[in-house]
């Protein structure tokens, strides 16, 4: 199964990128973007690791990976018992979505794509409707009202709501503990990312039409409940628990955490910061993943089905971009710890390669020669050009 997509994960800089943060005492490594840490991931265990990111869903993944303690098999071991939780909430579910679930598969026997798209516009409303009748507590349906006949096919959405309430439940019935439920609601994150009918994030999903059918065919035919079943059996916590002990999850803005340090004698020895370099907003991207993580009926809107509420980066507006730059740089110069901060030539900060050694000047005491590394970007879409160019990486570093 293909791990998750991320935009902006340079892995292919990451162990040069990790060789650079290898200064000091070995004391906490911070990742103030971390993402899916691909820079963490090349430290290979060697110093503390703590995280921050934003997304709900990049805490989850760092804490399943680097966090966890204790047991995290729970839910392979008892599997009998948590495909019973789950048939019994199929079951239930596809009494009230059943019909459209049918549907749906008589639909895609001869597909025709206009009839297929027509049906998905004018039956997704209903899902919401039908949605609107059932109690929340005892029938889990976010997936199947919010994201079905977009993200999913119906069936897909029923077996993920069933898969997220059969989780629920083996943790109420003391089945589950804490770092097994987040391993596995990982694995649900991955297994509905394998599914979704979508270009790898979730700004949108494919409409079907004559040119992408086989693409939307392949997506829909994924089975959510084995991919869950295989997610489970390959996400591993990294390094050993005794390291995983030392390290730290993070969950908020980069800017407010460095300026607003919330412990008084513990800090970090080096921060690494690979921010946002587009003025594409990762929230848009990840949406789907956060609801996945919250679980809280958003009341989605837009052809994408947005939550409310969605982060707005600074980073990635024109306007805000080199005063994010200077307070984040200005936070951590006040933790004194060093810095590294990895940035494309070409990002939204204009003159980058000058303004950023400027700043780091004027608040930390010494400031390397930046380096520059020959890398290959991915953009956000189709509708920018291609998916991955070549531009020069730019790491920056200072100490204090
Ligand atoms: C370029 S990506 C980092 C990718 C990461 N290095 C990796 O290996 O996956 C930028 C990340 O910053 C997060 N982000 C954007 N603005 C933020 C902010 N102000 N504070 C914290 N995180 C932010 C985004 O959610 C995204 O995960």
């Amino acid at each position: 199964m293909a791990d998750f997509t991320y935009m902006g994960t340079k892995k292919a800089l990451a162990k040069r990128v990790a060789d650079v943060c290898d200064f000091g005492t070995n004391g906490p490594l911070l990742e103030l973007f971390s993402g899916l840490s691909a820079v963490g991931r090349a430290t290979n265990a060697s110093r503390p690791l703590w995280c921050n990111d934003v997304q709900k869903f990049s805490n989850l993944y760092c804490d399943v990976l680097f966090a966890t303690q204790g047991g995290f098999s729970d839910v392979s071991e008892n599997w009998d018992t948590f495909s019973h939780y789950y048939f019994d909430h199929f079951r239930a579910l596809y009494q009230a979505f059943g019909t459209y679930a049918e549907r749906e598969r008589e639909l895609w026997v001869t597909p025709n794509h206009g009839e297929i798209a027509e049906w998905e516009s004018e039956t997704f409303p209903q899902l919401q409707s039908t949605g609107k009748t059932l109690d929340r507590q005892t029938t889990y349906h976010l997936f199947t009202s919010t994201y079905a006949l977009g993200y999913w096919g119906v069936a897909q959405a029923i077996q993920a709501d069933s898969i997220r309430w059969a989780l629920d439940k083996m943790v109420t019935e003391k089945l589950a503990g804490e770092s097994s439920y987040k391993l596995a609601l990982l694995a649900l994150c991955r297994s509905v990312s394998n599914a979704s009918n979508s270009t790898g994030h979730f700004a949108q999903y494919l409409t079907p039409s004559a040119k992408n059918l086989e693409r939307v065919w392949q997506k829909r035919r994924v089975c959510v409940f084995d991919a869950f079943r295989d997610a489970i059996e390959q996400i591993r916590p990294t390094g050993d628990e005794a390291w995983r002990a030392t390290n730290r999850i993070f969950s908020g803005d980069a800017i407010s955490l460095a300026s607003e340090w919330p412990f008084a004698t513990l800090t970090p020895e080096v921060v690494y910061a690979d921010p946002p370099y587009t003025d594409d907003q990762y929230s848009r991207y990840y949406h789907v993943l956060e609801t996945v993580v919250l679980y809280d009926y958003p009341e989605v809107s837009g052809k994408g089905r947005y939550r409310p509420g969605r982060f707005v980066s600074d980073f990635s507006l024109a306007s805000r971009v080199e005063s994010a730059f200077e307070k984040m740089i200005k936070g951590v110069a006040d933790l004194e710890c060093s810095i590294v901060i990895s940035y494309p030539g070409n990002g939204l900060l204009p003159n980058s390669r000058e303004v950023i050694p400027e700043l780091l000047a004027t608040y930390f005491r010494k400031v390397l020669k930046p380096m520059s590394i020959a890398h290959q970007h991915s953009t956000m879409g189709a509708s920018k050009g291609p998916h991955k160019h070549e531009v020069s990486e730019w790491v920056f570093v200072a100490q204090s």
